[in-house]
């Protein structure tokens, strides 16, 4: 593997400062989707301009959709209106982003063309019949590959209005009903088995969609007309979390990250790091559109095992990298239980976190649903990212606290989600030093 991309971390604990992280990725996605197909002109400020949002944005111009780009986070949507979207020239490639794919299927059932969605090597590892399910429910005509991409979506079907309850906690799948249901004759209904992100539910009614939004149901009739919105994107919690779990490690001084979205079904994380004994503070409280934002400030903390309620796992399930980097370098033992979702990620992140942890020579083992991490110190080597952004960026934490450096093989996903994680890293003290790979 001598020529893929890598991060080389020293370690060091001197870390902290001010700090801003680039647009909620969720957040991002919505707000293009939904002005494209919105009567009116939409601005969306705070756009998180990474590979996995521009594939969205890409995808949406190949369909004739006019997206001004006065900035790479100010963009204006031109909306076509509920039909205004064309027929692509080609398959739609959505990269790595999951995201990007599931809900566009929701939202392509509804068209009156047909349309191929694909994407890169990991995308193409994973479940897509969770999204296809519901939509054939509801009308919708949608092949899989065996249950994966490239899927096909079949224009010019009739949708009518379903009453979903998911089998899993996800809200992709819920995101893409709702989409449909946009389109779908009659009320469209999901019911959630726990509480996800909700982020579709709060900007719907920005774009003149009225959502009737209970705490694990919402509501949408259609057909549905929306009006273009202006957007404001709080900072990705998602991608705040590295830097405050390198304030947790840190030596000396906190870090403080402003303008980050709080919506209540993305801070697992925070009550997760909080039963490890992060010290985590909150202040500036405010809203952005129909979102809590608020300055986090993380201080240096001593950390311990913790056992993770499971309840806690959908709220925070993006972070679990993170929050098993940080259970390597705590005091005491840390337990995850029913976390399985994680091997449907852009990698297996149970088996490819605990793989790279015993490479640092951590005791930690998996299980099928979790893992068991003993929290101690890691020691130098090469792990392997396995092309994962988050994961990446956990190990990058991590290395801060190793007895000898530690470096990180095929970092270039971090694009996906953060780009500017190093010079972010480095600029609050962190010795992170990237290499780009010598050809493929
Ligand atoms: C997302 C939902 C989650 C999350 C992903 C973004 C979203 O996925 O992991 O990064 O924007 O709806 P699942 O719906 O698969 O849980």
């Amino acid at each position: 593997m001598n020529g893929a991309s890598r991060f080389i971390v020293r370690p060091g604990r001197r870390f902290g400062g001010v700090a801003i992280v680039p647009g909620d990725k969720s957040i991002s996605h919505r707000a293009l989707l939904l002005g494209a197909i919105a009567n009116g002109l939409t601005e969306i400020n705070g756009f998180l301009a990474s590979e996995d949002c521009r594939a969205t944005l890409a995808a949406l111009r190949a369909m004739g959709a006019a997206i001004d780009e006065q900035a790479p986070d100010r963009l204006s949507v031109s909306g076509l209106g509920p039909n205004g979207l064309q027929r692509p020239p080609g398959p739609l490639d959505l990269g790595n982003s999951g995201t990007a794919m599931r809900l566009l299927i929701g939202l392509m059932a509804g068209q009156d063309f047909s349309t191929e969605l694909t994407g890169d090597e990991s995308l193409c590892r994973r479940p897509m019949e969770r999204v296809a399910a519901p939509l054939r429910e509801m009308g919708a005509e949608i092949d899989t590959t065996n249950g994966k991409p490239p899927v096909c979506i079949k224009g010019k079907t009739k949708l009518s209005g379903i009453d979903y309850r998911l089998p899993l906690a996800s809200a992709q799948v819920k995101s893409a009903v709702l989409l449909a249901a946009l389109y779908a004759q009659g009320q469209t209904r999901v019911i959630e088995p726990a509480v996800t992100r909700d982020h579709t539910e709060r900007m719907l009614p920005a774009f003149g969609v009225p959502v009737t939004h209970g705490e694990r149901t919402a509501a949408i009739d259609g057909p549905a007309r929306l009006t273009g919105a202006r957007i404001d994107v709080p900072g990705d919690l998602s991608s705040a979390a590295f830097l405050l779990g390198a304030a947790f490690l840190s030596e000396r001084d906190p870090v403080t990250i402003e303008r980050v979205g709080i919506n209540p079904t993305r801070t697992g994380v925070l009550a997760v790091l909080g039963l490890m004994g992060a010290e985590i503070r909150t202040e500036n409280h405010t809203t952005m559109g129909n979102e809590p934002v608020a300055s986090l400030i993380g201080l240096p903390s001593a950390l311990t095992g913790a056992t993770i309620p499971p309840e806690l796992v959908p709220l925070a399930i993006d972070e679990f990298p993170l929050i098993f980097a940080l259970a390597a370098c705590a005091k005491g033992e840390t337990r995850v239980t029913g976390a399985a979702e994680l091997r449907h990620k852009e990698s297996d992140r149970i088996a490819v976190m605990i793989q790279a942890l015993r490479k640092l020579g951590i005791d930690a083992e998996e299980s099928a649903d979790g893992a068991r991490i003993a929290g101690g110190r890691p020691c130098g080597g090469t792990v392997d990212s396995h092309d994962d952004h988050r994961v990446a960026m956990a190990l990058a934490v991590a290395g801060m606290m190793a007895t000898a450096p530690v470096t990180i093989l095929n970092v270039d996903n971090v694009a996906t989600s953060f780009p500017g994680f190093v010079p972010a890293m480095q600029s609050l003290g962190l010795d992170l030093q990237y290499e780009p790979g010598s050809g493929k």
